[in-house]
């Protein structure tokens, strides 16, 4: 398989859009009955902080295979100065191309483009385990926390250069666009594309019967009503409740797995 990387351009825009809501459709949590990241991704392109120089597609064998998309963020700093940051996602490969380091390489190509064209870091919201393989360090290791003050795994950072994210402590801002997102739109939107069948959410009670009762107490204690939003914690935070240890978070992972999701590798 070759894999080659290119800009996006307009005529990419639906075949984008339509594998994204593929990549995504499975992501449901209680009150969502449609995936929203297809229709960040078409107005992302339109946002304001858009950053088209690193709007970047993946290619194998010449067939659409992976997205990634940027927008600038900021960190308003504890000494009041604001920095300019990049923030990206969705970052989308196709299913049946995933795990075949599509994803890594458009981290990489993008990352040195960022870098080209001075950008300090990169900051995102993602899975806690599986960013940190391409160089993501925890935002709070530099004193970055979400614009309401929260530090959480799943809140990275990347420096694009050696310290360049040194003494960046403050509040991290998205652009104002993923805040527009609702229901109503992704599934009038939704309506661009062929009907597909929803899938249904796994509920959390398929993990809690496997565990003993005190780890299962640890999960319960997250609030979380289904398996997928276990994706949202790392390894780390997870072995870290009261109740857990490494055979429960084992299981964990095999559960996770059988329902066909990576995760505590
Ligand atoms: C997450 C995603 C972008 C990764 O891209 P990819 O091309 O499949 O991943 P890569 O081939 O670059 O890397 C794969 C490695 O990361 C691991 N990995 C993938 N997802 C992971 C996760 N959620 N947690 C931990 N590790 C993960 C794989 O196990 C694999 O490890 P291995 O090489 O040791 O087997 C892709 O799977 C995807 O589009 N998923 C659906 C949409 C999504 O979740 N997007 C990201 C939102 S934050």
């Amino acid at each position: 398989m070759t894999v080659t990387l290119r800009l996006e351009t307009p005529a990419d825009h639906y075949a984008v859009e339509a594998m994204t809501r593929d990549a995504f459709w499975r992501f449901w949590e209680p009150d969502r009955e449609i995936c929203e990241e297809h229709l960040l991704t078409h107005r992302l392109r339109a946002a304001g902080g858009f950053v088209p120089e690193l709007n970047y597609v993946a290619l194998a064998d010449g067939e659409l295979a992976g997205h990634i998309i940027y927008s600038k963020s900021r960190i308003e700093r504890d000494n009041g100065e604001a920095l300019e940051t990049l923030t990206f996602g969705p970052l989308t490969v196709r299913p049946d191309m995933q795990r075949k380091g599509i994803g890594k390489a458009l981290m990489r190509r993008t990352f040195d483009e960022a870098k080209r064209l001075g950008y300090p870091g990169v900051i995102i919201f993602g899975h806690p385990d599986y960013y940190p393989r391409v160089g993501f360090r925890r935002a709070s290791e530099f004193g970055i926390t979400t614009s309401d003050g929260k530090s959480f795994d799943a809140l990275m950072a990347y420096p694009l250069c050696d310290g360049a994210l040194d003494g960046a402590a403050g509040k991290y801002y998205i652009d104002p666009v993923y805040d527009t997102l609702n229901q109503a739109d992704a599934l009038a939107f939704d309506q661009k594309f062929p009907p597909k069948a929803r899938i249904d959410a796994v509920l959390i009670g398929v993990l809690l019967e496997r565990l003993g009762a005190d780890a299962a107490k640890a999960i319960e204690s997250l609030g979380f009503q289904t398996l997928e939003l276990m994706r949202s914690k790392s390894r780390r935070e997870i072995l870290a409740l009261p109740g857990m240890d490494e055979i429960s978070v084992g299981t964990v992972s095999a559960v996770m797995a059988e329902h066909g999701w990576v995760w505590g590798r």
